[in-house]
């Protein structure tokens, strides 16, 4: 068994809440798994030594929310709404009828060519949602194709009521036939509870033959109105309620006091020009706060946790220690996953070497490419990551 020794590590960023920064640190790989962490004048020997020169380093980012099967193109609805539209929602079904009649092939070398995009960026963990398909065939197949691509998948056949069928009808489909045939290629289940898309009872209704199929629950949550869906989360158990932009003070106890994750996507808010989400009353409250990217056709087509970290700290008043933690760990919480989203002995060696000095630098540099590399299960991942993602499964 080879050992790899990274050394010159400027910063390392752990993101284990014991030990959250080292200086002047190192770390050794061993069987794909983060063997050692400490400081570099403490380093064990390895067989091959990798030297930083000074950069940080830090945890791969955990993307726990995004929807990457899909066809079609949105770009005329981002624009109307840079002139004053506003964001409904309603433009998903033009993603569902271009998804529909995309061919398996097509959808999965789109989605294939966003999970490069992530890699290169610096996300070594990804959630991927159904939910473009909206029929028992269509959310089938996209699931199959997510699965190939991550662990982490996720049915979200209760998006919105297709144009073609009447909610009730839509309601009992997506909690029996639907969810029967998507269960093998999911561990998630999901509901947009909101306005205009799928009320309490509907949400509960699906979350709660999603669980009893074994799945877990996370739920699209108070994006555009205050609703039940926060509550209605923390209350089924939910591993994660996400977007959590419109909070009654209920809300955010309910989220401090459960177990489940607010996912902050302010890739979302920047696209549909609407005001962020209070990040700072979250965190002061005791929520656990994760960031993703929420990466869709329609709302928030960025693939860069990067940009959602600079986001975080620049319009929702975030640390950038809170932000970078948010972006690992809180992600790897939402996805209540303890082999990633941090660097201790025993986790996935999923790291990223920084062209920079510390992880500040992913706000205070925004916009800027700081990836030099990205090691995923401990393997040095090759310049022009994204166009050979094919042999990696996140
Ligand atoms: O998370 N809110 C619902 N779903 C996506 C948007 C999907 C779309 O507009 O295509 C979201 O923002
Ligand atoms: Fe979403």
């Amino acid at each position: 068994m080879t050992t790899t020794l990274i050394d010159g590590i400027g910063l390392l960023y752990t993101g284990d809440p014991e030990r959250e920064e080292i200086p002047c640190a190192a770390l050794v790989v061993e069987d794909g798994l983060v063997a050692w962490t400490g400081p570099a004048a403490e380093a064990p020997d390895a067989d091959v030594r990798v030297d930083a020169g000074g950069r940080a380093v830090i945890p791969g980012f955990v993307d726990s929310h995004a929807h990457l099967v899909f066809a079609g193109d949105r770009t005329a609805e981002f624009q109307a709404r840079m002139s004053g539209e506003a964001y409904t929602g309603g433009g998903i079904r033009t993603t569902v009828a271009a998804t529909r009649r995309a061919s398996e092939a097509e959808l999965a070398t789109r989605a294939r060519a966003l999970v490069g995009e992530m890699l290169a960026q610096g996300t070594t963990t990804v959630e991927i949602k159904s939910g473009y398909g909206l029929s028992v065939e269509h959310e089938r197949r996209s699931l199959e194709i997510a699965a190939g691509l991550t662990d982490e998948t996720t049915f979200l056949g209760a998006h919105v009521v297709p144009a073609d069928m009447d909610a009730d009808s839509y309601v009992r489909l997506v909690a029996g036939e639907m969810l029967e045939a998507c269960a093998p290629y999911a561990k998630w289940v999901d509901v947009f509870c909101e306005r205009g898309a799928f009320d309490g009872d509907q949400t509960r209704e699906i979350l709660t033959a999603g669980r009893k199929a074994g799945l877990g629950v996370r739920v699209h949550a108070n994006q555009l109105t205050e609703g039940p869906g926060v509550r209605l989360a923390c209350e089924l158990g939910a591993a994660s309620a996400d977007h959590c932009t419109h909070l009654s003070a209920a809300d955010v106890d309910a989220l401090a006091s459960s177990g489940t994750v607010a996912t902050l996507l302010p890739g979302a808010e920047f696209s549909t020009r609407s005001p962020y989400p209070d990040a700072r009353r979250l965190i002061d409250a005791g929520a656990t706060v994760a960031l993703a990217t929420d990466c869709n056709p329609g709302s928030s087509f960025t693939s860069s946790m990067a940009f959602c970290v600079a986001l975080a700290v620049r319009e929702m008043r975030m640390t950038p220690l809170e932000a970078i933690r948010a972006a690992t760990y809180g992600g790897a919480r939402a996805l209540r996953r303890t082999d990633v989203g941090w660097l201790r002995r025993g986790a996935r060696a999923d790291l990223v070497v920084l062209d920079a000095p510390s992880y500040v630098h992913l706000a205070y540099r925004p916009g800027v490419p700081l990836v030099h590399q990205v090691f995923h299960r401990g393997l040095l991942l090759e310049e022009d990551i994204q166009n050979h993602p094919a042999d990696v499964v996140l």
